[in-house]
């Protein structure tokens, strides 16, 4: 019985097998248990004989099972750590998360950089009554600069803003000099093509105090584009119209694509326009009760989108517009 047990013993490859064994051997019904009932048929002189013998043989059994056990034990423990490891050294799964619009990472940007210049922002209402999208800056019924601009009219006196520069208006209005406020916001005009959008964002900028000039405006462009192009970016002033300014000027920016030497993005000539901008016209300061002999201003007005397509490359504005995420993605600053 001892070598068969221990043959089966080792013969066995898991810890259930291991219990088969034991139960055939040291069950109820085991083989040696078998041999214990026998007891009764022994001669009783020969009891102790062959109940030592009995003893030895299930000590020597249950040594081997134990033995066997811790082993296997040990054996699954082993296997279990290794399926279980974990190799800190690798690269961890990738989280996606989202971005902001880059409407609103340019927004942001440049209201960063406008509010380092110490501006503060307004934000005005992108529906607007007549008089302050147009009269009030000096655009009267019949001015024809009011062509310039095809208006989403809500009703003869409501309508859709055309410009962020109705915020001035209200600023002006409510607050003494001096004044320095930015106006980021939508803006709508029946315009749509490859650059234009019937709504898109612009950003105003007033500033009005005593002795400010077109130098002054000139002097921040300069800080402003360099922070929004790069060191070394300039502008230049070229004389345009716009009947809130006087005078009024077109604002370009040194190309910093070629640095000036002429590339397909300035189409050649070195400079790229970016915006609008002029020293304001005295009837609009006078209209809100600023005294023009103390107190003069500058304003401007930036095409956000603009700003966008042309820091990152992008030539159809409606890409701006359609949520394609695979654009998206991909401007992230
Ligand atoms: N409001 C003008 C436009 O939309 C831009 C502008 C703003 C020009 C401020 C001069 C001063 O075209």
């Amino acid at each position: 019985i001892k070598e068969k047990a221990i043959a089966a013993i080792e013969a066995t490859d898991g810890l259930e097998k291991l219990n088969d064994v034991r139960m055939a051997v040291l069950g109820k019904t085991g083989e040696l248990t078998a041999v214990l009932k026998g007891m009764k048929d022994v001669a009783p002189e020969d009891r102790p004989k062959v109940g030592q013998l009995v003893n030895e043989t299930r000590e020597a059994i249950e040594a081997l099972l134990e033995e066997k056990k811790v082993k296997f034990e040990e054996e699954a423990l082993k296997k279990r750590y290794e399926s279980e490891k974990i190799d800190v050294t690798m690269p961890s799964s990738k989280h996606t998360h989202g971005n902001l619009h880059p409407i609103t990472q340019v927004k942001n940007q440049l209201t960063d950089i406008f509010g380092s210049m110490g501006f503060e922002v307004y934000e005005g209402t992108e529906i607007e009554t007549d008089y302050y999208n147009f009269t009030a800056l000096n655009t009267p019924q019949d001015h024809p600069a009011r062509d310039m601009q095809d208006t989403f009219y809500l009703s003869p006196e409501f309508l859709l803003r055309t410009q962020t520069s109705a915020g001035q208006i209200h600023v002006m209005e409510n607050q003494k000099p001096p004044i320095k406020i930015i106006s980021p916001g939508k803006v709508f005009r029946s315009d749509d093509d490859a650059t234009h959008s019937p709504m898109f964002s612009q950003m105003e900028g007033l500033v009005v105090d005593k002795g400010i000039t077109l130098c002054d405006l000139k002097g921040m462009l300069d800080e402003f584009v360099q922070e929004v192009f790069g060191k070394g970016t300039t502008t230049r002033l070229r004389p345009s119209y716009f009947p809130f300014t006087e005078p009024s000027v077109e604002v370009d920016v040194s190309c910093f694509q070629c640095g000036g030497k002429g590339c397909k993005l300035c189409k050649g000539t070195g400079w790229i326009e970016v915006l609008g901008a002029g020293v304001v016209n005295k009837k609009v300061l006078e209209g809100c009760g600023i005294d023009t002999d103390i107190y003069s201003g500058f304003a401007f007005g930036i095409g956000v989108e603009r700003i966008a397509m042309l820091k990152y490359g992008i030539n159809n504005i409606k890409l701006l517009f359609e949520s394609d995420m695979r654009v998206l993605k991909q401007i992230d600053d």
